[in-house]
Parts: structure tokens; sequence; C-alpha cells
């Protein structure tokens, strides 16, 4: 099943949305990442949080200059979201925790369709595209 979110143009990079698909009762979150946009469904697999409201983020990660002087780094900043209830961290391109562990939440699918794109998908029928006046973000659950 297809479900239409929104204009792209409503979802700038670094932000989030949650929709509710009837398939889907606890939502799915939708995230941009800087352009490429990625969804997760809205319950974490720790204990059931309501995940995708969580803050996005980024993480540390260790470094070894030439100078030997270890360091930590912040990196991946709008690339991880953090559940709200227990600050567990996933990857929201993957929906794999950012640390060691099995868990991972459930991802869907995301594409960007233009306006005749849409419409073509609706009808069923070829259409030829005339003008793009925008795309809009389209979820399959
Ligand atoms: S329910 Fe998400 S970290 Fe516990």
């Amino acid at each position: 099943m297809r479900y239409v979110v929104g204009p792209v143009a409503e979802l700038p990079p670094g932000s989030s949305t949650i929709v509710y698909p009837d398939k889907v009762k606890s939502g799915v979150g939708v995230f941009n990442v800087d352009g490429e946009f990625f969804a997760l469904k809205n319950t974490c697999p720790h204990m059931g949080g309501p995940l995708c409201r969580g803050r996005i983020r980024g993480t540390t990660a260790g470094a070894l200059p030439a100078d030997c002087q270890p360091e930590v780094r912040w990196v991946r900043q709008g690339e991880i979201v953090s559940c709200p209830w227990h600050h567990w961290e996933f990857d929201i391109k993957t929906g794999r925790t950012i640390f060691e562990s099995r868990q991972k939440v459930r991802s869907y699918p995301v594409s960007v369709e233009t306006a005749e794109e849409l419409e073509r998908l609706k009808s069923g029928v070829e259409t030829v595209p005339v003008s793009v006046e925008g795309a809009t973000i389209v979820l399959e659950v």
C-alpha cells in the first residue's frame, strides 16, 4: 500500500514527521537526512516507546590522529534518532541500533514522486508529463 506523506517542500533536511497509515496504527516516522528520505516504524523494539518522537542527533566516534592523541569526535549529525523513553539510539538510514545488538526497528521504502507520476499511479494509466510543479513524498507500508 502506498501512502502520500506530503510535499517535499514541507519536510526540509533535518526534519521529520509522523504519519498514520491504516496498516501501522503506531505510526511511521519519515525523516529527511540531507535530502534523502527514510521511514521507521514509530515503535521502539526495546519496550515499545514512540521512537520517532525522539531527538534527531549525531553520535560520538573515537579517532586516533597521527599525533597519537586519542580524541572523541561528534559525527553523523542528523542520522541518529534517540528514543524518548530510555534513549536507545537508532541509525535512521538502517533502523539498526548504533550499539552492538540484534535490535532493529522496522523500516519502510520511501520515494519522491512528481505530480505527474502520482497522478499516473492513482489512475493506473500512462500519461505524458507536461511540467513538474513540485514533488511528493510517498511511503510504502
Ligand atoms: S522503549 Fe525505546 S529505549 Fe526503551
